[in-house]
């Protein structure tokens, strides 16, 4: 960016799969890498943003973004309520866990004997993505992601909708070259009342890029 877009704009990323506690010693997790959400993070520090990427996997990145580690979706969720105080725009790039254990055994979970079954009971997490969309202040804008397998715009039209988001990032984590882990990604922006945007495939900091340059457009635009 050469011109610095975001300048004395503060924008929050998150980034990487959320880790929930079974006990002091396992957590349910997923698939996330991090890439993504970090290659966002570093394009909106490019772009002259001030950056806070709250992260629940671990990466390098650099010195000038404020890495908040957060690896529960309750920890997460806390972090980017504190972050979006004073923000212009959310990105969700993290795979939150839809789930996790209500009270998380305070001791290893051993085998026994006597019963070969083990049953964990989950409840519904918080969703990080819709409380943001839905306290959004005026000026605030949100970005979702939508992790699809099948039924991609039609699922991510519907993420729209229902998380009061302003643009979705329509992910097909199936395609070859997209999704989870990979170093390149392919997706496609959805937005209310406009032609989707199909991007890639290419690497996961380009389509950063291309993502930072259309949320420049959605608050140069209000
Ligand atoms: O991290 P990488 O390995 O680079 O992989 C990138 C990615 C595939 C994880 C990324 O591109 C992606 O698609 N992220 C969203 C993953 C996801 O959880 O999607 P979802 O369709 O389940 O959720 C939709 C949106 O709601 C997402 O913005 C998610 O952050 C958010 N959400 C979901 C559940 C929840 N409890 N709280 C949320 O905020």
């Amino acid at each position: 960016f050469d011109n610095q877009p975001l300048k004395g704009r503060r924008v929050v990323v998150t980034a990487g799969g959320t880790k929930e506690p079974i006990d002091p010693v396992r957590f349910l997790t997923n698939r996330s890498s991090g890439k993504m959400g970090y290659a966002l993070a570093e394009a909106a520090l490019a772009a002259g943003a001030d950056v806070t990427l709250i992260a629940a996997t671990k990466r390098d990145c650099s010195a000038a973004i404020h890495l908040v580690l957060a690896p529960s979706a309750k920890e997460m969720l806390k972090a980017v309520e504190e972050a979006m105080l004073d923000a212009d725009a959310f990105i969700g790039a993290a795979a939150v866990s839809d789930f996790a254990l209500e009270k998380p055994f305070d001791k290893k979970v051993k085998k026994t004997s006597s019963d070969s079954h083990l049953t964990l009971d989950l409840v519904q997490n918080p969703d990080i993505l819709k409380t943001v969309g839905t306290q959004k202040k005026p000026g605030q804008v949100v970005i979702g992601f939508a992790a699809e397998t099948n039924d991609l715009l039609q699922n991510a039209e519907r993420k729209l909708k229902s998380k009061q988001a302003d643009m979705i990032v329509a992910n097909d984590v199936l395609a070859p070259s997209a999704g989870f882990d990979k170093d390149t990604n392919q997706v496609t922006l959805i937005q209310a009342n406009q032609v989707p945007i199909e991007i890639g495939p290419k690497s996961k900091t380009a389509i950063a890029e291309d993502i930072i340059q259309q949320l420049v457009t959605i608050l140069d635009g209000q």
